[in-house]
């Protein structure tokens, strides 16, 4: 809190001081951590990577893979849908529109750009979205999850961990400055003037809201919702000049006591991540 106490002093331009801010953060600032440093995984060390698979898997995957036909929509370096492939999976496409220099295929696991392949391989009793929602930049998210709901088998069901943009490490800037809101409490501008680039990320600024309302046009059902929170610092909720620059992203809100300033930030940034089980 130090640092940021000692800046407050004497300022007449908000603008000029939320600068200085993000140039003064360096190791020695108080300003609190994203993620753990213990858990961030290097993304470019195939071996990090391959663990990274595995444990994603026994967090988030509740079910016996045996035997099923399996999409990771979204997939990255395609090592979470090879990791459920050996799980004893019958076939697993891993779909992204990107390709990946860690992708290596087999018979029954494919990793592709292709669309159409997906389609032909419908339909899936299981369908993974791990961490992949709120970055399709290029369509409407209920429209994913609407095509999505079309290639799933009758009984099948869809695992979706969304990691809000409110979040603490909402745009993934960690690797880069492990600090936390940054993304939040900068602008593009701003970041990019510091050589920061966050991952391209919807605003969602009240989650549960955001998702159900995705969810709900898409046709789908909850059978489980789980909120993954910790209590935010008081670094960033006592602090009136922090605050008011975090009440901004809430001038359109639904809710009237966040439009008014009256909101409970605090509740707000404690999201991490918000996991839901979805069916047809
Ligand atoms: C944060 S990464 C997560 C990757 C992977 N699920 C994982 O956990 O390692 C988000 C991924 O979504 C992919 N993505 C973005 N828009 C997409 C779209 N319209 N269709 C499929 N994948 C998309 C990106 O290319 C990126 O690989």
């Amino acid at each position: 809190m130090d640092d940021i106490k000692e800046l407050v002093i004497d300022i007449k331009s908000p603008e000029t001081f939320v600068n200085n801010i993000l140039d003064q953060i360096d190791e020695d600032s108080d300003w609190p951590l994203a993620v753990n440093p213990a858990l961030i995984v290097d993304m470019n060390n195939y071996n990090e990577c391959v663990n990274r698979g595995r444990n994603v898997v026994e967090m988030i995957v509740e079910r016996d893979l045996y035997a099923l036909n399996i999409l990771d929509f979204g997939c990255g370096d395609g090592l979470v849908a090879t990791e459920m492939f050996s799980r004893g999976a019958s076939s697993v496409i891993g779909y992204d529109i990107q390709k990946h220099r860690f992708w290596r295929e087999t018979e029954e696991l494919t990793l592709t750009t292709d669309w159409s392949e997906v389609v032909s391989g419908a339909p899936y009793d299981f369908i993974l979205l791990y961490d992949v929602i709120d970055h399709i930049m290029d369509e409407e998210p209920h429209q994913i999850l609407s095509k999505l709901k079309n290639l799933l088998a009758k009984d099948g069901i869809i695992t979706l961990r969304c990691h809000p943009w409110i979040a603490r490490h909402g745009a993934h800037l960690y690797t880069q400055m492990n600090r936390a809101f940054l993304h939040v409490l900068f602008t593009q501008e701003q970041l990019e003037r510091r050589g920061l680039n966050p991952t391209p990320t919807r605003k969602v600024v009240h989650p549960i809201f955001t998702y159900n309302k995705w969810i709900e046009k898409a046709g789908l059902k909850v059978v489980k919702e789980e909120k993954i929170v910790e209590p935010v610092e008081d670094y960033f909720t006592n602090n009136e000049l922090l605050k008011s620059i975090i009440q901004k992203h809430y001038v359109d809100s639904h809710l009237k006591e966040y439009r008014e300033g009256r909101g409970d930030l605090s509740k707000i940034l404690s999201f991490h991540f918000v996991d839901y089980i979805l069916k047809k």
